[in-house]
């Protein structure tokens, strides 16, 4: 595999081992059956795959709660299986990105056994405690409505722990040497498995202070040198993709400002004001979210995603804004979570209007950073309401329509597959889409082709085009010597619409459509003028004098 910046333009696909293949039958998702989907994958034009965390864990909270970092759970498979499958992902250009969840560990970790039980042991100060009850335990939850507090009684130690997420995921005292430098072993290990790096989960909870004292956690920003340098030194081409859902003007505090510390970073910004752009018309929000997180290293890059596994969290929005998401697409308290956000999946919210899901994914493919779909959202793949929290939109992937999506032979899967209704598996299934030339999955398939061919995205620099009417986000990259322009009505009308591209020495007189044969000449002042569908989007290459030259021969 060449060793460049390769995630500047990557395609990747995150999924959960548990509820993807399931080969041996127990209805759980093991490597096993991820190995026998990896065509499957490549043919999707997939380069990277993201993997929740398939550690060894009592799954309270998906895996994220790891109760041993140097092995797979044995309901997933060994070791072994998991080697079979970076090998089977390396062999076809694959790349594999892993979690890697250091904030806390599950309750059942030996470390926090050992720690609760003894107050000499080397484990104790792994953790943070207090005697009495901070003031503050009932402050700073991450999931408001559902967890109590952040500090919790325990029986055996006789003191509180500290706990960002649920009780039952105590914090790791993160500013421990011992503890950075076991972070740095756990990386090492999977490094020499063969991943290509991480997805590194809750960063500016990781490198926060903690402590009974602490009132406004103070970030230690060079913590994260600290684990790029040790990545870099084992594998040069590995990365960290960091989870921190944090305001623009601190973004170059995580990439570092000479691109020294996180090489890439959930867009979180982006994700949230794209959301109300879709749900409004109005690309205002995101066009300022767009030009706020624009300065990054040149090694840097966005991932952009639609929505992940969590709830799509809205509290970076106006309540305003945040409402009007609501009313489009959670309208209903059930649909809610945490007083912030959506759980449901990204077809259902669109009411499954297959023009609005194209749009929304020729958003995520053409918005400056680095794609990132999730598992089934290329089939359009509807959640189950009826499951608790999150689980929603966690359910198995849905293959063909045997029983249970093909995904598990067995009665019992590890999750409901959804079936009846328009998502269910009897229609929405990788199978049935195959066949159709106009099915999501081939248009998806299609897309992701073209992104691939426009390097430009990931690379270049960006400029949005002036126009005069909000529903139109209108975007042109420019890359050594090249250029794009991709254009997206958000509106549910068709709009006129007429822009200058910004290029001199004739650079822009001709757009060449990416995705179709309708191209575009300007006129005779310099502008185009053209006539964009109702959520229409289109991909254009400027600059095609060769074209016009050939049509004039013609
Ligand atoms: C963020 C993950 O995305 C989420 O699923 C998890 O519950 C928390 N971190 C805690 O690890």
């Amino acid at each position: 595999m060449i060793n460049d910046l390769w995630y500047k333009n990557a395609i990747i696909y995150c999924l959960h081992v548990g509820t993807y293949m399931d080969a041996n039958g127990d209805g759980v998702g093991d490597f096993q059956g991820l190995l026998r989907r990896l065509d499957y994958l490549h043919g999707l034009g997939v380069t990277a795959i993201w993997l929740m965390p398939f550690q060894t864990s009592p799954n309270r909270d998906d895996g994220y709660d790891v109760a041993d970092y140097y092995n797979v759970d044995p309901r997933y498979g060994t070791l072994g299986d998991f080697v079979e499958f970076t090998h089977g992902a390396r062999q076809r250009g694959i790349r594999v990105l892993i979690d890697l969840v250091v904030n806390h560990t599950s309750n059942e970790h030996a470390w926090f056994k050992e720690a609760r039980k003894d107050p000499q042991s080397k484990y104790r100060d792994w953790y943070i405690w207090s005697k009495k009850k901070p003031p503050n335990a009932n402050k700073g939850m991450v999931f408001p409505g559902v967890q109590k507090t952040t500090w919790t009684y325990d029986s055996v130690a006789k003191e509180y722990y500290f706990h960002r997420f649920y009780d039952f995921q105590p914090d790791l005292n993160t500013s421990n040497p011992l503890v950075q430098a076991e972070i740095l072993k756990i990386m090492g290990f999977w490094i020499q498995l063969g991943v290509s790096g991480f997805r590194m989960d809750a960063v500016p909870f990781v490198i926060g202070t903690k402590g009974a004292k602490v009132k406004t956690p103070h970030e230690q920003y060079d913590m994260l040198r600290t684990f790029r340098e040790f990545l870099q030194w084992r594998e040069g081409d590995a990365i960290i993709l960091a989870e921190a859902n944090v305001l623009p003007d601190t973004d170059m505090h995580y990439f570092g400002d000479d691109g020294e510390r996180m090489q890439m970073m959930f867009n979180f910004q982006v994700n949230q004001h794209l959301f109300y752009a879709l749900a409004s018309s109005d690309t205002r929000p995101l066009i300022k979210s767009l030009r706020a997180t624009k300065p990054r290293p040149a090694t840097a890059q966005w991932g952009l995603f639609l929505r992940n596994h969590d709830e799509l969290d809205l509290g970076r929005l106006t309540d305003k804004e945040r409402q009007v998401v609501f009313d489009a697409f959670g309208p209903d308290k059930d649909m809610q979570l945490y007083d912030r956000g959506i759980r449901r999946r990204l077809a259902p919210m669109l009411a499954g209007d297959r023009r609005r899901i194209e749009l929304a994914y020729s958003l995520m493919f053409t918005l400056p950073g680095t794609p990132v779909i999730r598992y089934g959202d290329e089939l359009g793949m509807g959640d189950d309401l009826k499951l608790p929290e999150r689980n929603c939109a966690r359910t198995p992937m849905q293959w063909s329509n045997e029983p249970h999506g093909g995904f598990t032979k067995s009665d019992k899967p590890i999750m409901p597959v959804i079936s009846h209704g328009p998502y269910g598996y009897e229609h929405t299934n990788a199978a049935i889409q195959r066949r159709h030339d106009e099915s999501m999955l081939n248009w998806t398939e299609r897309v992701i082709r073209m992104r691939k061919e426009v390097p430009e995205i990931g690379w270049g620099d960006f400029e949005i085009l002036r126009l005069r009417d909000p529903a139109i986000l209108a975007i042109r990259y420019d890359w050594r010597n090249n250029s794009v322009v991709i254009l997206h009505n958000l509106d549910a009308n068709a709009r006129e619409i007429t822009f200058d591209v910004g290029l001199e020495n004739e650079g822009g007189r001709v757009l060449i459509n990416l995705l179709s044969e309708d191209h575009s000449e300007a006129q005779s002042n310099g502008k185009h003028k053209l006539v964009i569908e109702g959520y229409g989007y289109r991909w254009y290459r400027a600059g095609g004098l060769d074209y016009l030259l050939r049509r004039s021969e013609a």
